[in-house]
This record gives C-alpha cells, sequence and structure tokens, in this order.
C-alpha cells in the first residue's frame, strides 16, 4: 500500500538557477492547499544535516515568483555523498516527520535524492540548473532566463567590438555542457561557438577564418566559448597575436545565474513545482519530473540518471551554416 504523506518538505541543492522560487511558492500552496504541512529545508543537503528545518506558510512564499536565487538558499554537499551522510539526513528527515521531500536542483542533487528513496523518505526530483544537462528533461527550471541574461551581455560586447573592429571571445557558463553556448551562438549571430562537446577546436582554421572575415568587410568577430572548453584569456592573447587583430575576451560568470526569471521559468517551475507535490500525494517516490515533447512527464530516477543526451549536430551544422 502507498505511503501516506502528511508532511513534505522542500530543499535547493547545487547552484542556484532563476525560478527555483517558483517551484518552492508551487511546492509550498500545493502541498498547503492539499491538507499537507509543508517544511523547508535551507542550505540543501547541508542544511538538512544541520537540521535548518522551518516551517513554510502560503505568505512565507508571497512575492518571491519574481525573485531570482532561491529563497531557501543553497549549498553543495560532499558529506551527502558518503553513506553516512545520507542515513544522516533520512534519520532527521523521520525525526521532523517529513514522509515526503521535493529536491529541486541537478543530477548530483538526484543522487542525493535517490539514496533518501532508498531509505525509506519518498523522494521526487524538479530539475533545476542553468546548464540544461540533465538528460531525462528538454526544460530545466533557470535556462531560460541564464540564457537570456547571457544574451544581452553578449549584444553589448558586439557594440564595442564593433565599434573599435575588434574580436571578442565571449565565454558562457554550462559547466561541461555547450547548451548555453549553442544557443547564445545562435541568438547572437556569432561567427564561431567552441562547444565541449565537439572535443577540443582548431585555434588555426579560427586565425584563418578572422583573415577571411576581414577581407570579407566584417567589422567584428565574435567567439562564444563554453566554460567546458574555457582559457577564455589567454586564447584571446593568442589569437591577437596570430591576427594582429584586437581582441578582447569577456567572462560573463556568476551575472548568469541571477536576476528575475523569465516567464517561461516562472511557469515552467510553477508546475513542477506542483507535479512533484501531486506525485507525492499519489504515494510515488524516486521520481523526476521532466518536459519532453510538448509534456510533462516523470521518470524514476535510476532511469534518468542512466541516461545520456548530447546537442543534435544539426544543431551545430545550422549555427555553423548561419555565421557565413
Ligand atoms: O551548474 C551551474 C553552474 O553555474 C555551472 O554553469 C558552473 O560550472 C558552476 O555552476 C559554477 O559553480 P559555483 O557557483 O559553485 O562556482
Amino acid at each position: 500500500m502507498a505511503k501516506v504523506i502528511r508532511t513534505i518538505g522542500v530543499l535547493t541543492s547545487g547552484g542556484d538557477a532563476p525560478g527555483m522560487n517558483a517551484a518552492i511558492r508551487a511546492v509550498v500552496r500545493t502541498g498547503l492547499g492539499k491538507g499537507l504541512r509543508v517544511r523547508g529545508i535551507r542550505k540543501g543537503y547541508q542544511g538538512l544535516l544541520d537540521e535548518e528545518i522551518i516551517d513554510l506558510s502560503a505568505r512565507d512564499v508571497s512575492d518571491t515568483i519574481q525573485r531570482g536565487g532561491t529563497i531557501l538558499q543553497t549549498a553543495r554537499c560532499e558529506e551527502m555523498r558518503t553513506e553516512e551522510g545520507q542515513q544522516k539526513a533520512a534519520a532527521i528527515l523521520k525525526k521532523y516527520g517529513v514522509d515526503g521531500l521535493v529536491v529541486i536542483g541537478g543530477d548530483g542533487s538526484f543522487a542525493g535524492a535517490q539514496a533518501l528513496a532508498n531509505l525509506g523518505i519518498n523522494t521526487i526530483g524538479v530539475p533545476g540548473t542553468i546548464d540544461l544537462d540533465i538528460a531525462c528533461t528538454e526544460y530545466t527550471i533557470g535556462f531560460d532566463t541564464a540564457v537570456n541574461t547571457a544574451m544581452e551581455a553578449i549584444d553589448k560586447v558586439r557594440d564595442t567590438s564593433t565599434s573599435h573592429e575588434r574580436c571578442s571571445i565571449i565565454e558562457v557558463m554550462g559547466r561541461d555542457a555547450g547548451y548555453l553556448a549553442l544557443w547564445c551562438g545562435i541568438a547572437n549571430g556569432a561567427e564561431r561557438i567552441l562547444l565541449p562537446e565537439e572535443h577540443g577546436y582548431d585555434e588555426s582554421a579560427i586565425v584563418a577564418d578572422i583573415q577571411e572575415c576581414r577581407k570579407r568587410g566584417k567589422k567584428n568577430y565574435i567567439i562564444i566559448n563554453a566554460e567546458g572548453i574555457g582559457g577564455s584569456i589567454e586564447m584571446a592573447e593568442r589569437i591577437e597575436e596570430a591576427t594582429g587583430m584586437e581582441t578582447r575576451a569577456t567572462i560573463i560568470g556568476h551575472m548568469q545565474r541571477g536576476g528575475s526569471p523569465t516567464c517561461k521559468d516562472r511557469v515552467y517551475a510553477s508546475i513542477m513545482g506542483a507535479m512533484a507535490v501531486n506525485l507525492l500525494i499519489e504515494g510515488k517516490t524516486n521520481r523526476v519530473v521532466g518536459y519532453k515533447h510538448g509534456q510533462y512527464v516523470d521518470f524514476d530516477i535510476n532511469e534518468a540518471l542512466g541516461m545520456q543526451k548530447g546537442i543534435p549536430a544539426y544543431q551545430q551544422e545550422i549555427a555553423k551554416e548561419l555565421a557565413l
């Protein structure tokens, strides 16, 4: 028989992402609306191990849907990777009467949720990361805001790059994934996009292309470099040396993680947060919510963590063709 859920907990874990507050708000209000007690766990799994647990009311999440960051705060927690840490976390949840937990975060956070599920706590994961690197879903909370923030920043760099007839290398986040870089590259009309998924790049080909583009009258040359490749400052020095074209590197950095979430991030996060609670009420556990082929869906966490996704080759090809 499915476990009856009376109290749920919610935490955000790993890197923060705009839209996490919309998900927290949805968890709180869906839970309260369905007669559950809702507890907020501050600072991710670290806060759970430190027993930073509070009750949340509907008013506690008022005026939060438009705010960046996470009102519960977040952390990366090494201890939660150990069996001892996982057992301690499960025992604390039981002590506080939390029968169901919503974990908003990325793959690493889902591994923690999976461990807790194995220890008898019903858990549901909600994908939250600006990197879009969770294989079971085409949408992750925060990507849309982050990619728009990066796009606007790159537009600004382009203005000054054109004025000075420079090459600009702009590094975007994404850890080992190139989604932010690919989307910015297409949206900003970059001449080159360097993606970790391509396993290296040919700098001499870039140098030759810059020289060719100058002959064709291009007034700037924009390279979007993914964090997974990195080294933008040194790359700029080498390219300037080889081409004679003034080259500057800009690393956008954590600006991409902040700011008010876009409409898409608010809406998708709200739906996913509410879905997570409904799954818990149905007695489901060890599942992760996703968005695939135009539908909100849920997967077994074990299955989700085993999935692979990459950047479709045709999208990379289109980006190259459009850089003519
Ligand atoms: O996962 C989100 C992300 O911003 C990545 O793009 C980046 O590699 C990482 O987190 C940075 O982590 P931190 O904020 O801990 O430096």
